[in-house]
This record gives C-alpha cells, structure tokens and sequence, in this order.
C-alpha cells in the first residue's frame, strides 16, 4: 500500500516536471520555427518607383540578393515581343523590368548596357535582354523574377501580389 502510495507519488512528480519539460521544449521549438522579428522584417524590401528614370537600372537588394529594376521607355516596349512584354511589371502604367541580377549560368552579377538595353555577363559572355530573357549563351534560362506585389508606386519585394501569382500561373516563373 505503502510502496504503491510512494509509486503514484513518483507517478505524478514525474508526470508534472516531464509536464513541465514538454512545455518549455514546446516553446524553444516554437521558437525555433518562428522567424526572428529582424529577418521577418529584412524579407521585404520595399521601393518606391514614382521618380525611376527610365532606361537607367536601379540595383536593390532583397535577402541578400541584387535586384534589377529597369523602367523602360516606349520605345523599348514597342520594340520587345510580346513574351517579353509578358514579363514587364507594370507600376504606376510604366513598364519594369523586375529580375534577380544574377546570371542563370553560374550566378554572376551581369551589368546592363544602357546603348544596347541589355546585360552582358562577363563571366562567360552570356547576354539578356532589357526584360531579362537570355539571348545568348551559356545562361540556359531567363533572368529569375521575385516575388513582388505592386502598392502604388511601389513594390514590395519578397511578397506575392496577384500581378505575380498571374506570371506564376501563366508558367513565367518556375
Ligand atoms: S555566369 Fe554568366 S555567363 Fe556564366
């Protein structure tokens, strides 16, 4: 009776301090998952386009990336295809080149010649158009379009507005 009173004792010591370290490892857990709040924050990347010039490249960053950001000018978008245009976000009834500035053959940083309104990437010599679609090799695909959603003039880089979930669906972004 004794030894069985002593048990149930053990029984529930044991039970409130495993109670006690299930709920303090459930915390670090969720801590652990949570996102801290100055990475949450440093996700997006918010730029304001009411005063881009156009066919002069803005360079932002976003999670550590470069971020390409071209206005075009009506004579770059009546000249570009219609894939292309397909690509063009359109802030404030401009058209912009929004792309990740990093070559999709090996990751270089390509630089935008405003002459011929195009990257070149001198690492191994590949070539982009002013809306990022490779034109020569060896980059095998075309520049990577964030995830961006359009506030007006601006743009929040790094959350998924409708204009991209649009690209999204039409199979522009993989
Ligand atoms: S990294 Fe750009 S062409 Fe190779």
């Amino acid at each position: 009776m004794e030894n069985e009173s002593r048990r149930g004792f053990m029984g529930k010591a044991f039970g409130a301090v495993s109670g006690v370290g299930a709920v303090a490892s459930l915390y670090a857990m969720k801590r652990s998952w949570d996102p801290l709040p100055s990475v949450a924050a440093a996700g997006f990347t918010t730029v304001d386009l009411a005063s881009a010039e156009p066919n002069a490249l803005v360079v932002e960053k976003w999670r550590g990336k470069p971020i390409f950001i071209l206005k075009k000018t009506p004579e770059m978008v009546a000249a570009q295809t219609e894939e292309a245009t397909a690509r063009d976000v359109i802030v404030g009834g401009e058209n912009f080149l929004i792309a990740i500035g990093l070559c999709t053959h090996l990751g270089c940083i390509p630089s935008y010649r405003k002459d011929s309104s195009d990257f070149l990437c001198a690492c191994h010599g590949g070539k982009f158009d002013s809306s990022g679609i490779d034109t020569q090799l060896p980059p095998p695909s075309p520049l990577v379009i964030p995830p961006f959603k359009i506030d007006g003039t601006t743009v929040v880089l790094g959350e998924e507005g409708p204009e991209y979930a649009k690209m999204k669906e039409s199979g522009l972004i993989a």
